[in-house]
């Protein structure tokens, strides 16, 4: 004990910190699941841009993902949080540019045809790959499919809870399947019920209800390519509705101006900015 300087800062008279965690849901989660929660939602506000650049796995080389090099890799600065697969990580982001990853851990059919027997990847390669969440599918209404995605969906929860990696549900949607707020609340609560612990859905009518009954965070995915300041509008809609943020491809990665956009988006989502004025610094940043 010679040399041992005595402890003597015990701050005795504070009590701990015992603030909720910040993301919606994750307040009994382990320290892993948390962490990792916290590289994809900024503890400051909450809430999430992540790009999403996984279509080749179903549409092949898509317009804007021709080449993840030049398309994407200058955009990945501006992102939270990458939703990829593992194909197009291991060959084409640099692992120095050290972004939380969202990795589609779920494999199945192409556009070409019907979805079909969607499987899901090693837990091992969602580890060695570090990713932050897995992305898998539930494709509720589905008479082929529902069962089969429920599964890989609570089969990905069990793994992600061994090792303290969050699911993300990805709510699909069908040909055949409705598109509104009681469809898209029944799959996103699904999904929570199931262990995910993020949900991706999309904004419609009625999405503060889809927001409110999800016990967990919900984001949204942008869909087709829509006029840079109706998509702005999407975000500033959605986040006001209750959503923690966007999971957002096309209507970056097919924008006129690609990093002005996401820089938009993510001043809507975490800076308070109107759709019009994001619009106005969309503008400003391509001009
Ligand atoms: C679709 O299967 C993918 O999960 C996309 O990541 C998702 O739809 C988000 O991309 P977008 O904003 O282009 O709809």
């Amino acid at each position: 004990m010679e040399g041992f300087r005595e402890a003597s800062n015990f701050g005795l008279g504070q009590a701990a910190d015992t603030a909720a965690f910040h993301v919606k849901g994750a307040s009994s989660l382990g320290w892993g699941m948390k962490d990792r929660l916290s590289r994809i939602f900024n503890p400051a506000t909450g809430r999430t841009v992540m790009l999403a650049f996984d279509h080749g796995f179903i549409m092949g080389p898509t317009s804007g993902l021709e080449r993840i090099d030049l398309n994407i890799v200058p955009l990945v600065q501006y992102a939270d949080c990458l939703m990829c697969t593992r194909g197009i990580l291991q060959t084409s982001i640099p692992a120095n540019m050290n972004k939380p990853v969202c990795l589609r851990s779920d494999a199945g059919s192409t556009i070409l045809t019907e979805l079909n027997r969607n499987v899901l990847i090693d837990i091992e390669d969602v580890i060695r790959l570090n990713a932050s969440a897995m992305a898998v599918m539930f494709s509720a209404g589905d008479g082929d499919q529902e069962a089969v995605t429920a599964a890989n969906l609570a089969r990905a929860a069990d793994l992600g809870n061994r090792y303290g990696i969050p699911v993300m549900g990805v709510t699909a949607v069908g040909k055949q399947m409705a598109r509104d707020a009681r469809y898209f609340a029944l799959a996103s609560r699904v999904c929570a019920e199931n262990g995910a612990s993020i949900v991706k859905t999309y904004y419609c009518e009625g999405f503060e209800k889809i927001a409110a009954s999800c016990p967990v965070p919900v984001v949204i995915a942008g869909g087709k390519k829509l006029p840079e300041k109706e998509a702005l509008e999407l975000c500033y809609n959605a986040v006001s509705d209750g959503a923690a943020g966007v999971d957002m491809g096309r209507n970056v990665f097919q924008s006129d101006a690609p990093a002005a956009m996401i820089q938009a988006v993510h001043a809507v989502v975490h800076d308070g900015l109107t759709a019009a004025q994001g619009y106005e610094m969309y503008c400003d940043l391509k001009g």
